[in-house]
């Protein structure tokens, strides 16, 4: 059946095109043209100056900080079993023993209690992953990790233009990466970046994201030719890629704005749930400012998360579930974890879905959204019908002239 709200809209801020069609006009298509060094100008100022590259997907950025930390086989890596599979993957690819923790029960962040059990002489690196934007304890964690000089690397692929105290998020560990694949706040079809905090680590990032040349350096006119100096890969985009980011960075704080807006309302439209004892209704704790990068309601279990997205798919909307837990995938089995072994995650993934969430999803569309996800769950109340039309539209981008004109 074919749903009339999707999960999931990508949005076309206005330029994309235009700058795809500058990009293509002044004759530099591969990597770190143009767009790419104004992508990176635009994140270092978002993430406190930090150094900032773009990378070909989250995925990547979390293979070049993997590779930066020079692991060994046998060095230890924590971080939660609910996540994508990118982040154990980059780890495992260089030889490195992945430790799943649990998470904590209000927000599904990493749980620091369960991270400090299982430190010992061989774990190097803890990696928080943010979920849905929202902040993980990173002081407790940092308490953690520095005593026994362990890395922290952020999987900040959910988290651009989220905050923990103030800072933003990615720019807190040694290094965070971002991902702006199509489902993300800002995207670019396939798309990351690294955030490099560690000074130390900027120059080897260059060469490692190069191919493992100084590339970088001979752009620069530091050196007169370039050569291979490490380990690295191809792992910078085309700066087709970093125009169309553009055109949606320039729209950040407009774009999530928006999706701030609608989730707000989903919070109040459905707040008379959580004073149900069987569903929990998203926690942001009070040292996080969040993008509002999705909303994730958690029901009575397994079956009745299964009936909600059923019936709200019988309604044409389409509500999906998250991440299946990575311990209990065929690698996490096969490295001897088994069911029961993080019970927190278990529990609370099989009773998550994730309502639609996008820029361009109108009012009376969430209204219904709302009223239904109410009806279903036998608590509908009686409410007025959204009327107003309030969005962030889509804009066509064949057919407007360019909002900024390129420079
Ligand atoms: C937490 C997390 N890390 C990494 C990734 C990988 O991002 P990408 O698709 O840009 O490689 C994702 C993707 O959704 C993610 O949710």
């Amino acid at each position: 059946m074919s749903l009339d709200i999707p999960f999931n809209k990508p949005v076309f801020a206005g330029n994309e095109l235009w700058y795809i069609q500058d990009a293509v006009q002044r004759m530099h298509i591969s990597g770190d043209g143009h767009y790419t060094g104004r992508c990176h100008e635009m994140l270092e100022e978002i993430h406190g100056g930090s150094r900032v590259l773009l990378t070909t997907s989250c995925t990547t950025a979390l293979e070049l900080a993997a590779l930066l930390l020079d692991l060994e086989p046998g060095d230890e890596v924590i971080m939660p079993s609910f996540t994508f599979v990118s982040t154990a993957n980059a780890f495992a690819l260089r030889g490195a023993k992945i430790r799943f923790a649990d998470v904590s029960p209000d927000t599904l962040n990493i749980d620091p209690t369960h991270v400090r059990s299982l430190i010992n002489d061989r774990t190097r690196v803890i990696v928080p992953v943010h979920y849905a934007g929202v902040a993980c304890d990173m002081d407790e964690l940092a308490a953690i990790a520095a005593p026994h000089g362990i890395a922290i690397i952020e999987d900040a692929a959910q988290a651009l233009g989220s905050t923990y105290r103030g800072k933003p998020l990615g720019s807190i560990g040694q290094m965070g990466t971002l991902s702006f694949h199509e489902t993300k706040n800002v995207i670019c079809g396939e798309g990351g970046a690294i955030i490099v905090n560690d000074e130390s680590l900027v120059k080897p990032a260059e060469i490692a994201r190069e191919k493992g040349t100084n590339r970088a350096a001979f752009f620069r006119g530091e050196v007169d030719k370039y050569t291979w100096c490490d380990l690295g890969g191809s792992m910078l985009p085309s700066d087709i890629l970093a125009a169309f980011l553009l055109g949606q960075l320039e729209h950040l704080s407009a774009l999530n704005g928006r999706r701030r807006t609608l989730w707000d309302r989903y919070l109040e439209g459905l707040g008379s749930l959580g004073e149900r004892e069987d569903v929990d209704l998203p926690v942001v704790p009070e040292y996080a400012t969040h993008n509002a990068h999705l909303f994730g309601l958690r029901v009575r279990d397994l079956e009745a998360r299964s009936e909600l997205i059923e019936g709200l798919r019988d309604r044409g909307i389409g509500a999906v579930f998250h991440y299946v837990p990575l311990h209990l995938s065929p690698m996490g089995r096969a490295m001897g974890y088994q069911d029961g072994d993080l019970p927190v995650t278990e529990r609370e993934h099989a009773r998550l879905l994730r309502l639609p969430l996008y820029p361009s999803l109108v009012d009376s569309d969430q209204g219904r959204i709302i009223d239904s996800v109410l009806d279903l769950l036998g608590a509908r109340e009686p409410k007025s019908a959204a009327a107003s039309i309030e969005t962030f539209p889509s804009r066509d981008p064949m057919s407007q002239p360019p909002v900024h004109p390129p420079r």
